[in-house]
């Protein structure tokens, strides 16, 4: 079965056309973060304009180029209604009822949040896989990590899902977004903090103070690991930013806000983000006996997180198998939509398909 996935929730316009929710034929994302930048964040009006000029052109891409995919193959099309930003979710929206209606396919609504754990299932070279060409078996925990959510889910089976837990105030990757703007890192986001992470990792002192056991390498700037002993499996990262906010206010003070310091905050940030996410989705194994462990969603592609899940299911759970996709795959992409939509979802029909912008993720 050939899916035609469209992805339009936020600032990304994607096109994916998918084979048996596994086999990716083509995959095109055409972003307008760079041009959020001067604004510090995402203008939805910018972002719902820009998508109404890029949606023809990334369909035609991913219909036509190199995937030998015309529209006449399509058997279905899958498309996000929500969560999301309304201008947004429009787009695609309206554009895949057209598509569905002119070729007379069925036509999917996919939740873009639950879609994001999809993709690892998806057939791809670079994922992370403990033991090659596995996949997931369940019980499983599935932790989605993104910009605007941190949800943890029990996928019982393939279509059977139970939400567990979430963030009570920012996402991971929002607190990752806000810091990393407190850092004098612009719209960089996490790829900015993990990348100024490597470099104090790599550091003289990084290096010494490893030397001298890691526990004193937090001694000069340490931030709190919230909700880490709380016995819920939900999660809460705004304390970060304040926290964030003090020790930059305290250095600009002391004239210590340089490329060192920043770069050693940089680390301590992705080290408490990370902790959490690691020991809460461990939690959540153990007491729902699962077997593997699914990561997805863009924070999903932080590489200290993948490396530090590895080395704890390895210490901790070592039955447990860990899956992470490729990175292309973990930030927002229509792929997962198309795998979405062939393992869990349900055709309705075109005229009943509308954008929901606050579409729940707990109930599933
Ligand atoms: O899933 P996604 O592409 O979009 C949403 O659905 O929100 O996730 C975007 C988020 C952003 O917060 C971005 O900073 C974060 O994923 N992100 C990362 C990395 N790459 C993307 N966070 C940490 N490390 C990365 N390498
Ligand atoms: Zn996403």
């Amino acid at each position: 079965m050939r899916i035609l996935a469209i992805e339009t929730s936020c600032d990304e316009t994607a096109a994916a056309v998918v084979e048996d929710g596994v086999k990716v034929l083509s995959n095109v994302v055409a972003s307008s973060a760079a041009m959020h930048e001067k604004y510090g964040g995402i203008v939805p009006e910018v972002a719902a304009r820009e998508q109404l000029k890029c949606i023809i052109p990334v369909l035609t891409e991913s219909l036509e180029s190199g995937s030998q995919t015309p529209l006449a193959s399509i058997d279905a099309v899958a498309v996000t209604v929500g969560p999301g930003l309304i201008g947004s979710l429009l787009v695609g929206v309206e554009t895949a009822k057209s598509i569905a209606f002119v070729i007379g396919k069925p036509i999917i609504p996919v939740n873009h949040v639950i879609a994001h754990m999809y993709a690892n299932f998806i057939e791809s070279g670079s994922g992370l896989k403990i033991k090659k060409g596995q996949t997931p078996q369940f019980p499983a925990i599935s932790l989605v990590v993104s910009g605007g959510h941190t949800e943890l889910y029990l996928m019982k089976s393939i279509k059977d899902l139970q939400w567990l837990g979430g963030t009570l105030d920012d996402a991971a990757g929002e607190a990752f977004d806000k810091t990393a703007r407190l850092l004098g890192f612009g719209n960089g986001g996490g790829v900015a903090i993990q990348e100024a992470a490597a470099i104090y990792s790599s550091s003289e002192e990084a290096l010494r103070l490893d030397r001298e056991g890691s526990r004193l390498r937090s001694n000069t700037i340490h931030l709190p690991r919230p909700m880490l002993d709380n016995k819920s499996l939900n999660f809460s990262f705004s304390g970060l930013k304040t926290a964030i906010l003090r020790e930059v206010n305290k250095l600009k003070t002391n004239q210590q806000f340089n490329n060192a310091t920043i770069q050693q905050l940089a680390y301590e940030v992705q080290e408490a983000i990370t902790d959490v996410l690691v020991a809460k989705t461990l939690k959540a194994a153990q007491m729902y006996k699962a077997k593997p462990i699914l990561l997805s969603g863009g924070v999903a592609a932080n590489l200290r997180l993948r490396e530090k899940f590895l080395k704890a299911i390895s210490y901790q759970l070592s039955a447990v198998s860990f899956f992470a996709p490729s990175k292309e795959l973990c930030t927002d992409n229509a792929a997962y939509i198309a795998a979405y939509a062939y393992f869990r979802g349900h055709p309705i029909d075109w005229h009943k398909v509308t954008a929901l912008p606050d579409l729940s993720v707990e109930e599933v």
